[in-house]
């Protein structure tokens, strides 16, 4: 065979391959759920996906029913959509459906983080013995105090009055919530300042809005970057970022902090003892903050919004916090102490629970994804059964098939803060197809991925309202002001932020 001859048919076969490793070959098989492939080889479905999934998934819906694979970026991934279904994928052994291998892939693209073999336990240990318990005791008060440093610190500064403050209320909910929380989570600036001097309250304020005004550029960048969909300049800012972080929260660094809570100094102490070098620990670092910190202040943004939007939802949840804080003895007035909100003070909140839960169903848009270890059958609910391919994907968007289903959740789109509301001590049930849904809502995902921080978050948002509620008056400068619309680009990444900010004036009540 002449030269020429060979060099083609080596490319002939490197090109078939390319072809074949993308899935162009692929061919759906018996009891495989609907394909598909989409026209551009590896790619598939990406794009369409990436830019508005909710649109996506709800065509593909339409199209093949309750559960399809597509073709996205190299892998397939059969989305389930049924969510009466959901127990079979999230109940199912890590032997067959792992949630790591998926993760691990991610927060090294996005972190430069590679997780050790024991990563996983010491965090499930950790949050155990920290985020639950008598030490969400702990936690929350470090958040309360946090918070008081944050939000309370101009107290009785005004001079003439009270005057109203005017912000962007996501800007303000955001930057409150993530500074009061970087504080609990990584500690003080240390008391003695810089140069010997005592340092202290001003110290923390200064360097947790420098950490939040960097935190909110990598932010903006994230969807982007795990998608790998950065232009390279923006690319290169993330690196610029990544970087910063790494250097800010090194070990080193934390370790120079007052009052580092035990979550994040504990799982740093284990797994240098397992040996991990202390650049990867700076890194690990970096992760817990972004795990920790991305959520709940959007969170808390939407929640303040729509008890702004709906009167009555602002009226019941007002007078459940001054009950709260009457019963546990406490008053604010002028020139007097300020208030200490415990969790024990949090457990007594039927009506504010409710609208966090509510708020989340609406803004919680978290994709959870397994990957299939070995060839499996996946049995739906109604007993209909598909085969699954090992190397495949299983994504499961509950904000689509559950939040947003009608059936489960009448009128989805509507912020209704009495929708989780228990009666008479009665959990409230929900149902489709006459069947009772046990996922009706999964905001913190599920199974062994599930969000170890949830009940700290839940307690951060809570402490934030009530705080608002009972030291200031509020009010939207535009009081027609639509809901913002969510950025769709973040569907997939947790809690869900605004297209644009909205105007708020705030003022202290007493
Ligand atoms: C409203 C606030 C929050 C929401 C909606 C939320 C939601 C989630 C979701 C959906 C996951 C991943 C589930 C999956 O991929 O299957 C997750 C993971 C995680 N969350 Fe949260 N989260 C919130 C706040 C927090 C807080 C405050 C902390 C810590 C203090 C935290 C720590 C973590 C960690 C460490 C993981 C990774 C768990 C793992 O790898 O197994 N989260 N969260």
């Amino acid at each position: 065979m002449a030269l020429w001859e060979a060099i083609l048919c080596a490319l002939l076969a490197a090109a078939f391959g390319g072809l074949y490793l993308a899935g162009a070959f692929r061919k759906r098989r018996a009891n495989e759920p609907p394909l598909e492939k989409g026209l551009i080889p590896w790619l598939g479905h990406a794009l369409a996906f990436r830019s508005d999934g909710v649109d996506f998934l709800r065509k593909m819906q339409k199209k093949h029913g309750d559960i399809f694979t597509v073709l996205l970026g190299g892998y397939h991934f059969t989305f389930l959509m049924d969510p009466l279904s959901f127990g079979a994928v999230v109940k199912e052994a890590r032997a067959k459906l792992d949630f790591n291998e998926f993760a691990e892939e991610l927060v090294e693209k996005v972190f430069g983080y590679q997780p050790s073999s024991l990563s996983h336990k010491i965090m499930d240990s950790a949050s155990t013995k920290h985020l639950k318990g008598n030490g969400l005791v702990v936690m929350t008060q470090a958040m309360m105090d946090g918070l008081q440093t944050v939000m309370l610190h101009s107290l009785g500064s005004a001079e003439g009055g009270r005057p109203w403050e005017q912000d962007g209320l996501f800007h303000f909910c955001y930057n409150t919530v993530f500074r009061a929380g970087y504080l609990a989570l990584y500690g003080n600036e240390p008391r003695k300042g810089e140069n010997g001097l005592p340092g202290g309250e001003k110290d923390d304020l200064r360097h947790s809005e420098e950490v939040y005004e960097e935190f909110r550029k990598y932010d903006k960048l994230f969807p982007r970057l795990a998608t790998s969909t950065l232009s390279y300049g923006k690319k290169r800012e993330a690196e610029r970022l990544k970087r910063l972080f790494w250097g800010l929260l090194s070990v080193n660094n934390v370790h120079q902090k007052d009052n580092i809570s035990g979550w994040v100094r504990e799982q740093e102490q284990q797994l240098a003892e397992e040996g991990m070098p202390e650049y990867m620990r700076d890194r690990f670092m970096f992760l817990l903050l972004w795990a920790a910190q991305g959520n709940t202040g959007p969170a808390s943004f939407w929640l303040l919004l729509h008890l702004m939007k709906n009167p009555k939802a602002m009226e019941d949840v007002r007078k459940e916090v001054d009950r709260v804080l009457r019963e546990s003895g406490q008053e604010v007035k002028p020139g007097g102490a300020v208030i200490n909100v415990t969790k024990e003070m949090l457990t007594d909140t039927p009506v504010l629970d409710s609208a966090v839960e509510e708020t989340l169903r609406l803004a919680a848009a978290p994709l959870l994804i397994r990957a299939v270890k070995e060839d499996m059958k996946l049995k739906m609910s109604d007993g209909r059964e598909y085969a699954v391919r090992k190397g495949d994907r299983i994504g499961i968007f509950p904000y689509l098939s559950a939040h947003m289903d009608p059936e489960i959740h009448p009128e989805p789109h509507v912020f209704r803060y009495d929708r989780f509301l228990n009666q008479n001590g009665v959990k409230k049930e929900f149902y489709k197809n006459g069947e009772k849904v046990k996922y009706f809502t999964m905001p913190w995902g599920a199974g062994t991925s599930m969000c170890p921080g949830r009940f700290f978050a839940v307690n951060e948002m809570k402490l934030f309202v009530f705080l608002m509620l009972t030291y200031f008056e509020l009010q939207l400068v535009n009081q027609d002001v639509e809901v913002p619309p969510l950025e769709k680009t973040r569907y997939g990444f947790g809690v869900m932020q605004p297209t644009y900010d909205v105007q708020f004036r705030y003022r202290l009540r007493y």
